[in-house]
């Protein structure tokens, strides 16, 4: 039996989506890449959200069997509201990973993390053997951290400590970010606080440094990962 009460059946966005006719585009040309069969880890965040409908009409419509892994609460409810099988990690593997990203230097690195959703982003997008990040043109950058600060998820303990380590580490500012439609900050799907940090040189060995402060459960800092950019 199904659940047909408004928030199971209706498709829910936080807001406009910008550039949507570009990231329709992406999302589209990520859809026809899906075969009959495959596991497919799900990004998170406005382009994500457009292809796993493009994904969904394509399921419903061919009756292909696909199942999808969603890296955060907002995917797997549209997923679940799409009609299509949602797994995890815990009993399956994804054939490819799909996301969006932030910004994208011309080295194919990224920062990710304005949906505050990286780290099941990057743990997802590590077990995939091939990644596709959909980006519209507004996505690209010379340099990475011209647009976008590099977010920080961090356990609620470790505040003060990562606050400091990250300036040590070339932090310029380091700011709690808050939360819209509630007091106080940010809280992510594993419970912790996201620290929002603009950096004047990221360079290949930021990720890492950020990574092994203690604390730090993950940042948004994506660099070497080598994925397929698709963009419109
Ligand atoms: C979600 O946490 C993010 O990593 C998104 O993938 C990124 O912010 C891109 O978002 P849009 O697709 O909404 O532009």
């Amino acid at each position: 039996m199904k659940w047909m009460n408004n928030l199971a059946t209706q498709l829910l966005w936080s807001g406009e989506i910008s550039n949507r006719a570009e990231k329709q585009v992406v999302a589209d040309k990520l859809a026809a890449m899906v075969k009959d069969g495959q596991t497919i880890g799900a990004g998170s965040g406005s382009t994500s959200f457009l292809a796993l409908q493009a994904i969904a009409a394509r399921v419903q419509e061919e009756g292909l069997n696909c199942r999808v892994i969603p890296t955060s609460k907002e995917i797997e409810m549209s997923a679940s509201i799409l009609g299509l099988q949602v797994t995890s990690l815990m009993s399956d593997k994804p054939d490819w990973y799909f996301d969006g990203a932030d910004e994208v230097d011309g080295g194919k690195n990224l920062i990710k993390g304005r949906g505050g959703a990286m780290y099941r982003e990057k743990l997802v997008m590590s077990c995939a053997a091939q990644t596709y990040i959909l980006v519209d043109q507004s996505k690209f950058v010379k340099k990475l951290g011209e647009k976008f600060d590099v977010p920080v998820e961090v356990q609620q303990e470790a505040l003060h400590y990562a606050e400091t380590q990250l300036g040590l580490l070339g932090a310029n500012t380091v700011n709690l970010r808050l939360a819209e439609k509630k007091d106080g900050p940010v809280i992510t799907e594993s419970g912790n606080f996201i620290l929002d940090c603009n950096f004047s040189e990221i360079g290949s060995d930021l990720e890492a440094k950020i990574k092994d402060l203690t604390g730090v459960i993950e940042s948004g800092l994506f660099w070497g990962y080598n994925p397929e950019i698709l963009s419109n």
